[in-house]
């Protein structure tokens, strides 16, 4: 098993609004798992591997509760409209190529290997409708040693031809798929219908009775557009808001499985209580919602109300698959939400962004994204020093840099689960 002892400058998130600073320290790390944070090595774990970062800032590692890895080759194009004509005309006919093999291990090799790079070291993904690509995706995952969720997509209605299964199919080769992923340890299947409008009414059905039978996670997306509320309300007439539709099919938490909803943008006062009552996880889109102009969903308003939120970088909505780039979008987003509502209570700080990147988002995964004693050794390193400066910064000054001016180039080091992966 895992047994470690890093040396650095450890910043972590106790609650939303609390940052836990140790300097000059040690972080021990037994089984995999946080044992403590220490000013000097205790005596019992002196024969520890000792990983000296002296002078680098480390942080739990960042995760991603919202990506599209069969998007990874159109971010950073095609950005000037709105959801539904953007997926129509763009991504519908990219995530199609994901039918060749050969197409699918190009792109997700790109797409694992920038991941690496990256700070994340825990992501939940969207793949594409086609199990044997995706399966592929998922070896390369296990390989890479990140801990992630990656979902098969279920579309059946309202999709073109060349990316729609029939029900019978879709529903079959969900089943057949989990059936594989067994075979994996780190790289666990998550029930993915991609939103209410592309998936009828018989197939959440049948999601539905799965999520039940094996607590299965969920993801989707949420109330990310006005028009697509609009067309989910016309779809399930008896459903009174956008979150009542997938409740009614029993996809909207409150049973064994973990649920994550994209977006969140434009949400009515009962969605806020569901999400609440039935533990559902927000992933905080914020590049992406600038870019199709979706809006800006209010973060501060959902962790008040005691909503769990995490980040997503949804790609390729979003042009970057980096989180901490996302929690910069994350506090400018909010600035601009709250000026034009005139409402200071909407900003969110760095250090509010940080939860969200870590514990807010790491509890999706269990006790993940703390270094409270018995949470998951994921670790990350960061070197500032190539951020020159004339004068020293406090560990909080330098967290809220990283956010702001650094780059994967930062990123020196990260663990998963007490094992050096990068
Ligand atoms: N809603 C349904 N599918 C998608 C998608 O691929 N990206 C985004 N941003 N929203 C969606
Ligand atoms: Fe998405």
């Amino acid at each position: 098993m895992e047994n470690l002892v890093l040396h650095g400058d450890f910043v972590y998130s106790k609650s939303s609004d609390d940052l836990a600073i140790y300097e000059d320290s040690y972080l021990i790390i037994e089984n995999g798992l946080v044992q403590g944070i220490y000013p000097k090595i205790p005596p019992e774990f002196a024969g520890f591997a000792f990983h000296d970062f002296v002078g680098k800032l480390i942080t739990p590692g960042f995760v991603d509760l919202h990506t599209h890895a069969a998007q990874y080759s159109i971010k950073g194009i095609q950005m000037d409209l709105e959801l539904l004509p953007w997926l129509n005309n763009y991504v519908f006919k990219e995530e199609s190529k994901f039918a060749d093999e050969e197409y699918g291990a190009k792109v997700y090799g790109y797409f694992t290997d920038e991941l690496l790079k990256s700070s994340t070291t825990r992501a939940v993904i969207f793949a594409s409708i086609h199990s044997k690509t995706t399966l592929n995706f998922m070896d390369m995952l296990e390989k890479s040693g990140l801990k992630c969720y990656v979902g098969k997509v279920n579309m059946d209605r309202n999709s073109p031809d060349y990316l729609c299964e029939t029900t019978a199919d879709s529903v079959k080769s969900t089943k057949e798929w989990i059936e594989r992923c067994s075979a994996y340890k780190n790289t666990r299947p998550i029930l993915t219908p991609r939103f209410f409008p592309s998936c009828s009414e018989e197939l959440l059905t049948e999601l539905s009775k799965i999520h039940g039978e094996t607590n299965l996670p969920v993801q989707s997306h949420l109330s990310e557009n006005l028009s697509e509320v609009a067309w989910v309300k016309e779809l399930c007439s008896d459903a009174k808001t956008y979150s009542e539709a997938y409740h009614k099919f029993g996809l909207f938490g409150g049973r064994g499985g973990k649920v994550v909803m994209a977006h969140c943008v434009h949400l009515e006062d009962r969605d806020i209580e569901l999400l609440k009552e039935n533990q559902v996880f927000v992933a905080h889109c914020p590049l992406s919602n600038m870019n199709l102009t979706s809006g800006v969903s209010p973060i501060k308003k959902l962790l008040k109300a005691g909503v769990k939120v995490g980040i997503g970088t949804d790609v390729a909505a979003g042009e970057s698959l980096s989180v901490t780039e996302n929690c910069k979008a994350a506090i400018q987003a909010s600035k601009l939400r709250s000026h034009f509502l005139g409402d200071k209570f909407d900003q969110l700080t760095a250090k509010e962004a940080f939860f969200l990147a870590t514990l807010g988002g790491g509890e999706f995964f269990g006790k993940v994204g703390s270094f409270e004693k018995g949470y998951e050794g994921d670790v990350v390193v960061f070197d500032d020093e190539n951020l020159k400066s004339g004068r020293k910064f406090s560990p909080a000054e330098r967290l809220e840099r990283l956010f702001y001016t650094g780059t994967y180039s930062n990123v020196f080091a990260k663990y998963v689960s007490g094992k050096k992966i990068k």
